[in-house]
């Protein structure tokens, strides 16, 4: 590749990266000497399927620098304070320093877990984003949130950690087996919800496509739905108002998630049915016609998104259940619940007037009977 050919878009944040769009992994050693005349170590962390798949492709373009690698087992309970404290002894005694650049490499757990692990070693290093899922495309490369868990929640220690660039090779996805694809498709759809209802219209009408993994029309999904991150995180990074939509039909799902000890139901699901869940509440709102709750779920449906809590037995048969977890949703204030609401497709604004039986009429609309 030659760089010219493919046109970053940027995040105009407070300070300012470029995020690189269908950029092959091979020419991002070329882009770093363009950037950095300083570097000398490169430490990629990613996972072993990843690493398979896409490490030798990477360092391909890096044959200028000293490369170590790190691997850190796939799953989401890697993102813990334990994983972080191994990674640090190990990059330690490859020689990381202050002048070390990190490459994630990989999905969100990586994206998250690596970045982290750059904000806090010797107060900060430089990094580099390199996302291998749609999800971590799309959504979580884009933003600069970092974090690992804790046995408190999800993301409980975390930073906001803008890396120095986002580099999205799209031939990546050709791998991602279609369960991953889902919760991308997930949070895109959540995007264009958001924001874009052409971006909504698109994914009516480009299914056969779509599911067909054209590279053409993934490369304009990717791209748009980006996009829509991007251009909200450029205007409030620090999640003071705005970005905090992004968290549309988030908090049903996580509820959903929790209560099901996050078996039996991915990411994705739970945010498919947390956004019918948003859509009934809006409507209960008046901010939402039946109509459009109707094209959500059809929309939904199209990609395999479940729309309904199938089997409630899992969530101990009580939607009260799933009102209480949402309690512990970080966007609460002094008990009040806020919600995310679409407003119509293409809109959404944030509520702090719900009360709680609106929620579980939500609820109960989502459970089958
Ligand atoms: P993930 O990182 O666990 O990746 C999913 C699986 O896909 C893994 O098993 C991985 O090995 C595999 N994989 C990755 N790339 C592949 C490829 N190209 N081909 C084949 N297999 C591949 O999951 P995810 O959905 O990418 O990320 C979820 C995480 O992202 C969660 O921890 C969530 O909290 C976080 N997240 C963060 C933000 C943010 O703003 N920082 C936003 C949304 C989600
Ligand atoms: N995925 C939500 C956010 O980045 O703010």
């Amino acid at each position: 590749m030659s760089l010219p050919e493919c046109q970053p878009i940027e995040v105009t944040a407070d300070k300012p990266y470029p995020v690189f769009l269908g950029a092959p992994l091979e020419a991002l050693g070329e882009y770093l000497h363009t950037q950095f005349k300083d570097l000398e170590h490169v430490l990629i962390i990613t996972n072993p399927v990843v690493a398979e798949l896409y490490a030798e492709r990477l360092k391909k373009g890096l044959l200028d620098y000293r490369v170590n690698c790190l691997m850190v087992p796939a799953g989401e309970n890697e993102k813990s304070l334990e994983r972080l404290s191994q990674l640090t002894s190990a990059a330690l005694r490859f020689g990381t320093d202050r002048h070390t650049l990190v490459i994630a490499l990989g999905g969100g757990v990586i994206g998250d877990l690596a970045g982290f692990f750059a904000s806090i070693f010797m107060r900060g290093i430089r990094l580099i984003q390199v996302p291998t899922t749609l999800l971590a495309q799309v959504d979580s490369s884009i933003g600069g949130k970092v974090a690992v868990n804790h046995p408190a929640g999800k993301n409980i220690l975390g930073a906001f950690y803008p890396p120095q660039a986002v580099w999205t090779d799209f031939t990546t996805l050709d791998s991602l087996p279609w369960l991953e694809v889902e919760n991308g498709l997930a949070e895109s759809i959540k995007h264009a919800l958001i924001r874009n209802s052409g971006l909504f219209k698109f994914f009516e009408t480009q299914e056969d496509n779509l599911k067909q993994r054209n590279p053409l029309t993934w490369r304009e999904m990717v791209t748009r739905s980006s996009t829509v991150k991007v251009t909200i995180v450029s205007q409030d990074e620090r999640e003071q108002g705005l970005r905090a939509l992004l968290n549309l039909g988030h908090s049903f799902g996580h509820a959903l998630e929790t209560g099901m000890n996050y078996r039996g139901v991915t990411h994705g699901q739970g945010v498919s049915i947390g956004l019918v869940a948003a859509a009934y509440l809006a409507k209960a709102k008046g901010l939402m016609t039946m109509t459009e709750i109707d094209r959500i779920k059809g929309l939904l449906s199209l990609y395999g998104l479940p729309t309904q809590i199938v089997d409630i037995t899992l969530v101990k048969q009580d939607p009260q259940v799933l009102l209480e977890l949402m309690k512990a949703d970080k966007k609460n204030q002094g008990g009040r619940k806020i919600l995310i609401l679409p407003q119509g497709i293409g809109r959404a604004v944030i509520s702090k007037e719900c009360t709680d039986l609106e929620i579980l009429e939500a609820w109960k609309q989502v459970i089958s009977a």
